[in-house]
């Protein structure tokens, strides 16, 4: 890939890095119904797992592969340390998909170096350039990061990088992994990167953050603006500890504020391009569905996802929607896959209603299990005046744990 694609790249690590959030464990089945989803919100990379961790993670990554990884399908990738072992198994796992990547990582600070790897500078150096290039001997597309860079040496990571490339990497990846930089910072550290890597324009830069600190995407849109192309991020921002970067977050910033990020990117600043490839009304069902098959509730005041997130509470504030909707809001609703007119529901709604606001909360039902949930919405909508998403989505899962 071009060290420029001319547009931001979107990978996701829900499936991987997402399912490290305590708690949050998918099965088979539901792993492969998110992947389905994130194909068709339009993301560039999925990165499906961790193919050595378990057979189970092994399994899901080359299912994945074989019913997502199509022709015009996003490049479906596996996560490997830089150990022959783990890149093998990744290699086997990914081989299905018609567009694979090995995204293989070793530590380069001195806090990792000493107390996990105990392993030199000297001998970090010796190592990722030789499974890079045995990465390259079994995929093409080989991602290499620098785990912990937020907190590595500059002028030692540059050499890591430089050597990397020389492998045959052809993204380089540049994670905060402990989410302890701050936007000034990350952005500086990209900055360093594109000024002192030689072969640095033989790869695109690629960026990944934990949100520890709740800085995560305020660091990415930094990154972006000094030359980071691709951003490693999860739907609803699920993952280890604070979580990762939330996709839907980062993916309106870019949209909402394209004439801001364009020049950037070395657009006029009034291109009406979009900067990103994903199908931003496709955002909101994609949410509902990693929300529901992992468990983890999305907090009612997140942004974008959120439910309060188009709310008006204050008179004040309904006023003026009222009057110009731009008074108070910046994104219309719809961009994100939301009805405009929130039909409310209740006894007199019909099946067809019902129907559509289930799918609008990513649940596609029909035949038996669409007369079920009906049939149960009208028992509740007899009982209570106005049936809310939550009372939805309550119907769905009480039906489906009686399967
Ligand atoms: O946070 C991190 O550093 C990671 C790497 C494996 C990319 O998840
Ligand atoms: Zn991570």
């Amino acid at each position: 890939m071009a060290k420029d694609p001319g547009r931001v790249l979107i990978f996701d690590t829900t499936l991987r890095d997402g399912e490290q959030s305590p708690g949050a464990s998918l099965n088979l089945d539901e792993k492969l119904a998110i992947a389905q989803q994130l194909s068709r919100l339009g993301v560039d990379i999925i990165e499906a797992g961790f193919p050595f961790a378990s057979p189970g993670d092994f399994d899901a990554v080359q299912r994945i592969a074989t019913a997502v990884g199509s022709t015009d399908g996003p490049i479906i990738c596996g996560l490997a340390r830089a150990t022959k072992g783990d890149i093998k198994a990744c290699a086997e796992a990914v081989a299905p998909a018609a567009h694979k990547r090995i995204h293989t990582f070793l530590a380069t600070s001195d806090i990792h170096l000493e107390h996990k790897l105990r392993k030199s500078r000297a001998e970090v150096l010796q190592i990722v350039p030789e499974m890079v290039a045995y990465a390259r001997s079994l995929v093409e597309d080989v991602e290499f990061s620098c785990e912990d860079a937020g907190r590595s040496e500059p002028e030692f990571m540059y050499e890591v990088i430089e050597a990397a490339i020389n492998a045959g990497a052809s993204t380089i990846n540049i994670p905060d992994t402990v989410g302890y930089s701050t936007p000034a910072e990350f952005g500086g550290l990209i900055a360093g990167i594109n000024q002192h890597v030689p072969n640095i324009n033989q790869a695109v830069i690629s960026v990944h953050g934990h949100n520890d600190l709740g800085l995560a995407v305020a660091n990415f849109l930094e990154a972006v603006k000094h030359g980071a192309r691709q951003l490693e991020c999860t739907i609803n921002g699920i993952g280890e500890r604070a979580g990762n970067a939330s996709l839907e977050e980062l993916v309106m910033a870019l949209h909402v504020r394209r004439s801001y990020f364009n020049p950037f990117l070395g657009r006029e600043a009034a291109n009406p391009e979009p900067l990103t490839a994903i199908r931003t009304e496709e955002i909101y069902k994609t949410s509902r569905l990693v929300s529901n098959l992992t468990g983890m509730a999305v907090q009612p005041n997140k942004a974008i996802v959120g439910a309060n997130a188009f709310a008006h509470e204050s008179g004040i504030h309904q006023d003026g929607v009222l009057k110009n909707r731009l008074t108070y809001e910046i994104i219309d609703a719809r961009t994100i896959g939301l009805s405009d007119n929130r039909i409310s529901l209740g006894k007199l709604s019909g099946r067809s209603a019902v129907r559509a606001r289930l799918e609008e909360l990513g649940y596609t039902l029909s035949g038996d299990d669409l007369d079920d949930a009906f049939a149960r919405f009208k028992e509740l909508a007899d009982r209570k005046r106005e049936i809310t998403d939550r009372d939805l989505e309550a119907i769905v899962s009480d039906h489906t744990q009686q399967l």
